[in-house]
């Protein structure tokens, strides 16, 4: 059965663009991390077996600056949204800005900085470390050396069913920050409802998702811009 929309929910599919003001650097703009790094060396599993220090070291410092950076106008605004809606963040961020912005209900798709996990499978224990750095010899009570929880590229990402729900669910769809070109992250977008108020925002986009309004610019000044905007549209509905 096709799930039903609410008309009070907003889901945010939010990417890297969206932390671009706060300081951290998105993954394929011409600063971007894998224009200076290779993923395949630093976020994959086969990295991880070479060099496994040299992807401590890289996350650590992905998780000091995470740490050290705050939340921007757009994170304020997408929390402020929740004084009048029911809001989802569907995120491929793996920083803490949109909770540290103040929003409840937020989905990590590919892990967290702030966390370390084991290395045994199926299910490793997790343990939360903030800004701390994981350091080689550091063991889960397994016995497995600590790793960064984040989804490396040929893992599975984390919660895929239920942000696929979410957005499907939802009245109005705001997409950030994200070039949409990971997948299966980047597909959600074809879950949002054909009724659904869609508008995506970022600097660059090679092609807008079919039935998205494209607002071109930073987040941090269109994004508070829209949210008043959908504020305001609710005290007019009450
Ligand atoms: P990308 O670097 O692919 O895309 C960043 C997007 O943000 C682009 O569309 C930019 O135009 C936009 N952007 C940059 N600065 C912005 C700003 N100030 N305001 C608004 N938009 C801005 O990053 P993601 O789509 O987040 O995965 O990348 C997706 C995934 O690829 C990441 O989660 C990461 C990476 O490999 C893993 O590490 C598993």
């Amino acid at each position: 059965m096709k799930p039903q929309v609410q008309p009070n929910k907003i889901v945010v599919l939010s990417g890297s663009g969206v932390s671009a003001e706060s300081g951290l650097p998105t993954f394929r703009d011409a600063k971007g991390l894998w224009n200076s790094y290779s993923w395949q060396e630093l976020a994959s599993p086969e990295g991880w077996h070479r060099h496994p220090e040299a992807v401590l070291a890289f996350y650590n410092e992905r998780r000091q600056k995470a740490w050290q950076a705050q939340p921007n106008a757009a994170h304020l605004a997408i929390a402020s949204l929740e004084s009048a809606y029911e809001v989802v963040i569907v995120t491929q961020n793996v920083d803490a800005l949109h909770e540290r912005a103040g929003s409840r209900n937020v989905v990590h798709l590919h892990g967290q900085l702030a966390y370390a996990r084991g290395t045994s499978e199926p299910e490793p224990k997790r343990y939360r470390v903030d800004g701390d750095p994981i350091a080689m010899g550091q063991l889960c009570e397994d016995g497995t050396q600590l790793r960064p929880d984040i989804v490396w590229f040929g893992e599975a990402v984390q919660h895929f069913d239920e942000a696929e729900e979410h957005v499907a669910t939802a009245a109005r769809v705001l997409v950030v920050g994200t070039s949409l070109t990971v997948y299966p992250a980047a597909s959600l977008v074809q879950y949002a409802d054909r009724t659904a108020q869609k508008v995506l925002v970022a600097l660059d986009m090679e092609e807008v998702p079919r039935g998205f309004t494209f607002l071109q610019g930073k987040a941090a000044e269109i994004v508070p811009a829209l949210a008043a905007k959908w504020l305001s549209e609710v005290r007019v509905a009450e």
